[in-house]
């Protein structure tokens, strides 16, 4: 099914191969159903629910918590659903008193040691058990017994454990195996003395650990930093799009008043399936602190010092209008808007300021066709490859949902990865081909192992780390991963495969290349006004002392400790917006809560600005922006789409270069800050200080590894 959809996400023609279906009685009703359905699955898609805990459809089968037992026909006893596949004929039966008999019996079982905590859990008002138990429990139990009590389990900051209330399901324990790759979890004991734990006191290592919790059908695990602060029915749920991963997943936003109090996913089965990782779930305390809620200007004494909007925009516009367009230049920040970058453009152009850059260091590819920075087999596309290749890129750290899903071919369809680069241990197996580009060379020459791999894969891919292009020999080593494509068929047209990856980290970065920015800054330019649109991680040496610098964003990170004159621009659950994902999907993030203070959406200040400069950009409001994204770019406003485009003859090969042989290195030295927002963020602070950035700091391993 997921091969499918990558094909159709990559313009392919349906040729669906049909299974012969069977025909089998849910309640008396026939229904077809593929063989390869449990009797669960084909209650579900006959539209009858079965109740269940332990079953999860992206987890092994575990048929541990009996909740899901229905009559079957000629069977004796009530069969566990979800792990008994359907048959031709099968008389299946719901809604029968055996049974209601058998679940009522099990959720009899599993509420004699379950404590009455529901008023004081976490997880009142979304728990599983309270619900099926109204549903489907008795009115009373018959147990006199004691109620055994469990020690809690010290897991982390990120999870709080309260383990009396743990049914057993085995939820948490399969996807720190299967799905995290991080097996710290495991069962003790046995019958009444079964307890869930990490055998030795262990903390849960995973970037993905965030996911336990939503797993665990029960309050046994829940969201540590979340704990007694609101129940569901007080919030509002708004979906929206996290900017904090290139892969943009979609995000459901909790905000009760004029604050985002959680952060869970959604399900996209071509983008994130259903899992957030822990930066995306629980950086958001960041938004609301170090916040730049005012107009500031730095006095003579270094100071700053609130001023008006009016004021502000009027002294920016002064200092504008001193200097030339060449003596500008412009920063995009690394979460930055497409309508904020197309005002921002637009407005620069017409001060004759060409000098735009959205990357820490100029990105070394072409912005003239997508395939040259994009996911041209896209995300769904790991589904169908049967060789990796990564360069310069620590998944796990870069893209821990990404990198789940490449764990999943390797376990169950043993698709070989190689790495190139410093990675430290990825969550799989994989073998670790050399440090730096000149390993490229020779897998090239065909001296390496790693080339038969590639000579005998028929869809082989290589995923490229963007920051890996930003290097000084980052042409030469776009150079070397095309040259490598032609050697090994890399691009494939029959197959409208294009093994050509480009990870990104920012999707201003995206948002910017997509908009046609390309600027390559002449190395000798000394600007003399810097506007920094909500850019943080810049070089500061690039700018020198005596240049005037703005500062439009959110955060008292690096841009503001080096501005002139501040102004408050909205995060991104403060401002309906685009954003472009690294496989080039646009989707749409939507207003959750206000900014905070005198904050304003970025493109609405631009304007502001463009019209006290005499250079009014032609639009008032995101509509007509939208329009001019749309003159632009017209596919950036068709969303959670994938615009199909060719991904074999438009592609700019790069010039060869020399590549200068350095350890391709890890560029994000700690997962848990990566920019303003988790910089600013005490829970992030706490996972580093907990989990140590020593966990992801680079280290060059030997060669061969395996
Ligand atoms: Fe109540 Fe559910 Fe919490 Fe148990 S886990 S105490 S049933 S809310
Ligand atoms: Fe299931 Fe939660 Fe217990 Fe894990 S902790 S086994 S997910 S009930
Ligand atoms: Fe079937 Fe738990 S859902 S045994």
């Amino acid at each position: 099914m997921l091969a499918l959809a990558s094909k159709i996400a990559r313009g392919f023609r349906s040729s669906a191969r049909t299974l012969d279906k069977i025909e089998i009685f849910i309640d008396g009703s026939p229904i077809s159903v593929e063989p390869s359905l449990s009797i669960l699955q084909a209650c579900e898609k006959a539209g009858v629910t079965i109740p269940h805990f332990c079953f999860h459809e992206r987890l092994a089968v575990a048929g541990n918590c009996r909740m899901c037992l229905v009559e079957v026909e000629n069977m004796p006893k009530p069969i566990a659903s979800c792990a008994m596949p359907v048959s031709k004929g099968m008389r299946i039966n719901t809604q029968s008193e055996k049974t209601f008999n058998a679940r009522g019996g099990v959720m009899e079982f599993l509420l004699a040691n379950h404590p009455l905590d529901c008023p004081i859990c976490d997880q009142g008002g979304e728990c599983d058990l309270q619900d099926q138990s109204v549903l489907y429990g008795y009115r009373q139990g018959r147990f006199l017994e004691y109620k055994r009590a469990v020690e809690d389990k010290e897991l982390g900051p990120l999870i709080s454990t309260i383990m009396t209330r743990c049914i057993h399901c085995t939820r948490c324990v399969r996807f720190s195996e299967e799905v995290a790759g991080s097996p710290v979890l495991g069962t003790t004991g046995r019958g009444r003395e079964t307890e869930v734990g990490t055998y030795i006191e262990k903390l849960v290592t995973s970037e993905l650990s965030g996911n336990l919790v939503d797993l665990c059908p029960v309050g046994a695990l829940t969201n540590a930093p979340y704990a007694f602060t609101a129940r569901p029915w007080e919030l509002r749920y708004i979906h929206s799009y996290d900017v904090q991963d290139s892969i943009t997943p979609p995000i459901t936003v909790n905000t009760r008043g004029p604050e985002v109090m959680r952060i869970l996913p959604r399900i996209h089965e071509e983008v994130n399936e259903e899992w957030i990782h822990d930066r995306t779930r629980h950086s958001f305390d960041g938004l609301k602190r170090q916040r730049i809620n005012a107009c500031l200007r730095k006095t003579s004494d270094g100071d700053f010092q609130e001023v008006t909007w009016q004021d502000a925009i009027e002294m920016l516009a002064d200092e504008i209008n001193k200097h030339t367009g060449e003596e500008m230049v412009g920063y995009i920040g690394e979460h930055m808007d497409v309508e904020s970058i197309t005002a921002f453009r637009d407005l620069m152009y017409r001060l004759g300021c060409e000098n735009i850059e959205a990357r820490k260091h100029t990105i070394k590819t072409s912005p003239d066709f997508r395939a040259n920075y994009l996911m041209n087999s896209k995300i769904i596309g790991l589904e169908e490859t049967d060789c990796i290749l990564v360069v310069g890129s620590n998944l796990r750290i870069e893209s821990p949902v990404l990198n789940s899903r490449i764990r999943r071919q390797v376990v169950h369809a043993d698709v070989p990865v190689g790495v190139i680069g410093s990675s430290e241990q990825l969550t799989y197996e994989f073998s670790h081909l050399g440090n730096s580009a000149n390993t490229l060379k020779e897998i090239i020459a065909g001296n390496h192992p790693f080339s038969k791999k590639l000579e005998k894969a028929q869809l082989p891919m290589v995923i490229v780390s963007a920051h890996t292009l930003q290097r000084e020999d980052g042409e030469g080593i776009m150079a070397l991963v095309h040259e490598l494509a032609e050697k090994y068929n890399f691009i494939q047209e029959e197959e409208n495969w294009n093994g050509i990856n480009v990870l990104h980290h920012s999707v201003g970065s995206i948002g910017a290349l997509e908009l046609g920015i390309s600027s390559h800054f002449n190395p000798d330019l000394k600007p003399k006004f810097v506007y920094l649109l909500g850019a943080d991680n810049f070089h500061p040496e690039e700018i020198p002392d005596d240049a005037f610098v703005v500062y439009q964003g959110t955060h008292g990170d690096e841009g503001a400790y080096r501005a002139d004159l501040i102004l408050p621009g909205a995060a991104f659950t403060e401002k309906s917006a685009t954003y472009v994902n690294t496989d080039g999907r646009a989707v749409l993030g939507k207003v959750c809560v206000s900014p905070p203070g005198q904050g304003r959406a970025d493109w609405e200040i631009l304007r502001a600005l463009s019209e006290v400069l005499g250079q009014t950009l032609p639009y008032d409001n995101l509509q007509e922006v939208r329009y001019r994204v749309a003159e632009l770019a017209p596919h950036l406003i068709k969303y959670d789409y994938l615009e199909p485009y060719n991904v074999i003859n438009w592609i700019t090969k790069p010039a060869k270069k020399e590549v200068n042989g350095t350890v391709l290195s890890d560029f994000i030295d700690n997962f848990y800050m990566t920019d303003a927002i988790s910089r600013a963020s005490p829970v992030m602070a706490k996972c580093t200080s907990v989990f140590g950035p020593e966990r992801n700091q680079n280290f060059v391993p030997e060669v061969p590894r395996r």
